[in-house]
């Protein structure tokens, strides 16, 4: 959804972009393309996807690589000293380069050490939510992130598994999932808990209301918001902040005049999501659930 994301963002040659979720620089890329004497800010905090932008873009004035966690976006336009910026994307979950990297441990495609850190200097991996939460916490994630109905049977398996011995890669988790979900046609059993167990390794869900409130509020006049996401999950905290900003009164319903004062701040200008055309969907199967939301600041 590259051409649509740029399309939305309505990009000024002279603005001020961040990508919030450089990843491979996609995006980045095409944002580049259309400015002059603009400026984009690209922000990830994955080291390996920093470099190969890096690499790739090196030599381009406009581009600011940042290794941060979105979630900072205050802190880090302060310290690059940018007050009001013209737009944001953010194109958000794994990257297809962390899905494929064998060795990163975020596919159960592959058998590697349980990883799936985005941060690799980060202490906390998906060995330490199998191997140290408790029967409850494990299966409220599988639950939560990956709205798993086996979630309470996956986690009584691991739980009984460690008794054993430590359980180290994504092969053996595979297996423990696969004595729970039975195989069915076209899906795997193991999708929805390795989402909730990377959701929950990288802190995704995590202060991602108030980060996009904060791109909100640091979006000058007409400046625009444009944000993918690929689970439902992501999807219910952007519908609902861009509902609350685009709303004038928040007051209950029953009371006769409004106390709140809330003002409306932006204009939501993809009312139903926008998702990938039936070709994208074909050449790339992850964004079969790929839903974009776009919004301008009023
Ligand atoms: C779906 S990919 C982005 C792909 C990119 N739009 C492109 O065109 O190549 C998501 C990227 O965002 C990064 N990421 C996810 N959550 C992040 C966060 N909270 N802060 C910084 N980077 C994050 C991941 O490490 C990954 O590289």
């Amino acid at each position: 959804m590259v051409q649509e994301c740029i399309e939305g963002l309505n990009i000024k040659p002279d603005g001020i972009y961040v990508d919030g979720t450089f990843g491979g620089g996609g995006h980045s890329g095409k944002i580049l393309e259309h400015l002059t004497t603009g400026r984009l800010i690209g922000i990830d905090k994955d080291d390996t996807a920093l470099a190969v932008g890096r690499e790739r873009y090196g030599n381009c004035n406009n581009l600011t690589l940042v290794k941060n966690d979105f979630k900072n976006i205050a802190d880090i336009l302060d310290e690059l000293g940018i007050d009001q910026i013209d737009g944001v994307l953010l194109d958000l979950g794994v990257s297809s380069f962390q899905l494929d990297t064998d060795y990163r441990g975020f596919s159960y495609r592959f058998d590697a050490k349980l990883d799936m850190r985005m941060d690799t200097t980060s202490s906390f991996s998906a060995y330490d939510v199998v191997n140290s939460y408790s029967e409850s916490e494990l299966s409220n994630v599988i639950f939560r992130y990956g709205e798993e109905p086996f979630a309470k049977k996956i986690a009584r398996e691991i739980v009984e598994a460690r008794k054993v011995k430590p359980i180290e890669t994504t092969g053996e988790l595979v297996k423990i999932i696969e004595k729970v979900v039975f195989k069915k046609k076209g899906s795997n059993p193991c999708t929805k808990t390795f989402q909730a167990i990377r959701i929950e390794v990288n802190s995704e869900l995590d202060r991602l209301d108030t980060a996009i409130n904060t791109m909100i509020d640091r979006l000058r006049q007409g400046g625009r918001i444009a944000i993918i996401t690929f689970h439902s999950l992501e999807d219910r905290i952007v519908k609902n902040v861009f509902k609350l900003r685009s709303t004038d009164c928040i007051c209950d319903k029953s009371l006769p005049v409004c106390i709140c004062g809330h003002k409306k701040e932006i204009n939501i200008l993809t009312r139903k999501p926008i998702v990938a055309s039936a070709e994208e969907q074909k050449i790339n199967t992850r964004s079969t659930c790929a839903k974009l939301r776009i919004a301008e600041k009023l």
